[in-house]
């Protein structure tokens, strides 16, 4: 394990979905190299703050796009977005509290949610919205 990198594995055909799972990677690495840096907590606690909010932003995003077109998978595909952000809130509350550390299967963790989760649903929800004509 280490940082991910961008690969065509990634890529949904999605143009928005796959631009900001691009920043994700990139917020991902981001917290990654500060940890494996030995940086302070302030500043992990700041990279991994982002990287929350903005998968909130992200989840936001797809959601909104599969109430736009009616997407069947949408009930399964938003609980598994709650469940990702309620993991992540909580780890960036232990951390802050300090019950937990920024470690290698920490960081296993959420490399596992994000590339299974693009991998999965996140291509499924794509192959639905080029169906609807949508790819941007
Ligand atoms: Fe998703
Ligand atoms: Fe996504």
């Amino acid at each position: 394990m280490g940082l991910i990198t961008w690969k065509p594995s990634l890529e949904t055909g999605h143009a928005k979905i796959d631009t900001q799972h691009q920043a994700l990677v990139d917020a991902f690495n981001a917290l990654h190299t500060a940890m494996k840096l030995g940086k302070g907590k302030e500043e992990l606690s700041r990279t991994l703050a982002f990287l929350k909010s903005y998968t909130v932003e992200h989840f936001t995003m797809e959601e909104e796009l599969m109430d736009r077109f009616g997407y069947p998978g949408a009930p399964e595909h938003k609980g598994i977005h709650g469940s990702l952000v309620s993991q992540v809130a909580e780890l960036c509350q232990r951390f802050d509290a300090g019950k937990t550390a920024l470690t290698l299967p920490v960081m296993d963790f959420l490399e596992g949610w994000l590339v299974e989760h693009i991998q999965g649903e996140d291509v499924r929800l794509a192959q639905f919205l080029k169906a609807k004509g949508n790819q941007a």
